[in-house]
């Protein structure tokens, strides 16, 4: 049996004596995406977490991610794929720097991308993600909002809505990396082909794109569109889902340095480690947790952004 196999064995034999289930971001290593219970976005994976029947939670993703399934599920254990898989983003703004933001703006409402730790969670009004950003910033009564942290996100918001939405200065820097001249070059070389991108993309960006969704919503588009070719603002592990699902239709991503380093430190030997090691149990402290999960719950009960045009 080779190395491969070996490992896919130990995993499923894991699963069984762990009674787990493996969540996968779109964005892992695609052999990571192969041994996926179900991959997902940060949407759709906190949901499906809330709807597993195991003891286990194994997520395959960045710490926000685990942290967020830990929030809504107290009665089970969540696990983090590899430790030190974090996001930088989320990273660029704590619980101090959030009251310091809102004492700034004590009129607005504070809406927290999910790419966030658990205490700014605690600390916001709701929490939304890249596929319901516009309709949760639309479900608060209140006209001024403080979003944090990812003003490319927050400024693709503020340009669906006619909220008053204030920017946190956050940013990722996968997606903020990629600049509308490339874009435009993609253009050049691959004529007629659908641009579509991430909302962490910058907005001289998302003005030359054709749509601005979440990785599982790039999904859908793609399968539900009638082009055949199509170029990707976003991680380069959604590549491999594409083309998966649309083995007739080609996909070009944008540069070559589309990688998130955090997203690409799961490999299978080290799934399969931290599951025989029990290691890298993600919790929360249970004050800051009971009110994140009201900031998550308030956002699980808003629906999608509207889908564009295929
Ligand atoms: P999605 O929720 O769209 O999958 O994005 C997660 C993320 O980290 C984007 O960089
Ligand atoms: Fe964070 Fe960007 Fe990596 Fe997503 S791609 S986990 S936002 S650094």
């Amino acid at each position: 049996m080779d190395n491969l196999k070996q490992v896919r064995k130990k995993i499923a034999e894991l699963k069984e004596e762990l009674n787990a289930v493996i969540l996968v971001h779109n964005y892992q290593r695609p052999e990571v995406q192969d041994i996926a219970d179900f991959t997902g976005d940060s949407l759709e994976l906190s949901r499906q977490s809330t709807e597993v029947n195991a003891e286990t939670i194994v997520f395959c993703g960045v710490h926000f991610m685990a942290e967020t399934a830990a929030i809504l599920n107290p009665d089970r254990t969540v696990l983090l794929s590899e430790g030190s898989a974090g996001c930088p983003m989320a990273d660029m703004i704590n619980v101090d720097e959030l009251r310091e933001w809102k004492q700034r703006y004590p009129q607005a409402s504070v809406v927290c991308y999910v790419n966030s730790s658990a205490a700014v969670k605690a600390e916001s009004d709701i929490c939304c993600t890249s596929a319901n950003g516009v309709k949760v910033v639309e479900s608060v009564p209140n006209n001024d909002i403080l979003f944090v942290p990812d003003q490319n996100l927050g400024h693709y918001v503020s340009t669906q809505t006619k909220k008053n939405v204030i920017l946190y200065p956050g940013f990722c820097y996968v997606h903020h990396n990629i600049k509308p001249e490339q874009v435009k070059q993609a253009k050049e070389l691959h004529p007629g082909a659908k641009v579509i991108v991430h909302p962490e993309c910058r907005p001289e960006v998302i003005d030359l794109a054709d749509a601005a969704l979440s990785t599982s919503q790039m999904l859908r588009y793609a399968k539900e569109s009638p082009h055949n070719s199509f170029i990707i603002g976003t991680e380069e592990g959604i590549i491999y889902p594409l083309r998966q699902e649309n083995p007739g239709k080609s996909f070009y991503l944008i540069s070559d340095n589309q990688v998130c380093k955090d997203m690409k430190k799961t490999t299978l030997e080290i799934l399969a480690r931290t599951m025989e090691l029990r290691q890298n149990i993600v919790t929360v402290p249970e004050d800051i947790r009971v009110k994140a999960k009201q900031t998550v719950d308030r956002m699980l009960a808003v629906g999608e952004n509207p889908k564009p045009p295929r």
